[in-house]
């Protein structure tokens, strides 16, 4: 069975994951695994389904029958359109909230391992490269500093039409930092093998033609 390359771009809340990953998978017609949006999924699901984010088995019954679907970066649960949903900041909150769970985290493994189809995979998280794929071909460690990473977040909600306070933001970001690190289960970790990205002063181009180089070069 061939194993198809994977790109591993791992970090921190708002270091421009998500938009770097989607264009690397672009440059090289790669899927592209959003797995942050798996954990907004469930916590939207428990939510809609009154389970509480900490109700850990529970959780993981519902990871388990959910029905998710991808198509043009919008997101399906059970058949309906959820991306307005689960791109909210509670979302977010209650993503970090059921991902500390092992159960949970288990649930959800195959899933992300199932995106790893031809030609290859750009995945983005906080585990792609510890957990998911730890033979992926390139690992990236994409950070950047939270005041930079709170003014993008602002900027993003302020862009959609949506109030936002710069302070609740940041002091939010730094809670989601700790919960994100601290956990016992996948923490987030700069791995010994990954490439550290800072864009706490690089554009969204710079980064990807970074990663795309650094790709290159494995091959
Ligand atoms: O966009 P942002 O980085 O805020 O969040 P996200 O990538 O959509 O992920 C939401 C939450 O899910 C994160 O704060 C993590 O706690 C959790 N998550 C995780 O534990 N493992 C992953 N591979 C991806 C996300
Ligand atoms: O996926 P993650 O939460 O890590 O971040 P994102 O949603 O891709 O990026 C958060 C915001 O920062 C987006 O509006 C990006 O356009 C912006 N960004 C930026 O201005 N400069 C960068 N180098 C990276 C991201």
């Amino acid at each position: 069975q061939t194993l198809w390359p994977v790109i591993a771009i791992d970090g921190p809340s708002a270091s421009g994951k998500g938009s770097v990953a989607e264009r690397v998978a672009q440059a090289f017609g790669f899927h592209y695994l959003d797995s942050g949006a798996l954990y907004r999924l469930l916590a939207y699901a428990a939510h809609t389904r009154s389970v509480a984010w900490n109700d850990a088995s529970k959780l993981a019954q519902i990871a388990a029958v959910m029905e998710i679907r991808f198509e043009n970066g919008e997101a399906f649960l059970d058949g309906e359109h959820v991306s307005a949903h689960i791109r909210s900041e509670q979302m977010g909150k209650g993503a970090s909230e059921v991902a500390v769970h092992p159960e949970v985290r288990t649930a959800l493994l195959q899933t992300q391992r199932n995106f790893r189809q031809a030609p290859g995979l750009v995945g983005d998280g906080r585990d792609i490269g510890s957990v998911i794929f730890p033979d992926a071909a390139l690992k990236v460690f994409l950070t950047a500093a939270v005041e930079t990473r709170a003014q993008r977040r602002y900027d993003q909600l302020i862009n959609r039409g949506e109030t936002a306070s710069y302070e609740t933001i940041l002091q939010d970001l730094k809670q989601r930092d700790l919960r994100d690190t601290q956990r016992s289960s996948a923490p987030l970790v700069q791995l010994p093998d990954a490439m550290l990205v800072d864009t706490t002063k690089m554009n969204i181009t710079q980064a990807v033609d970074m990663i795309i180089a650094a790709f290159k070069k494995t091959a």
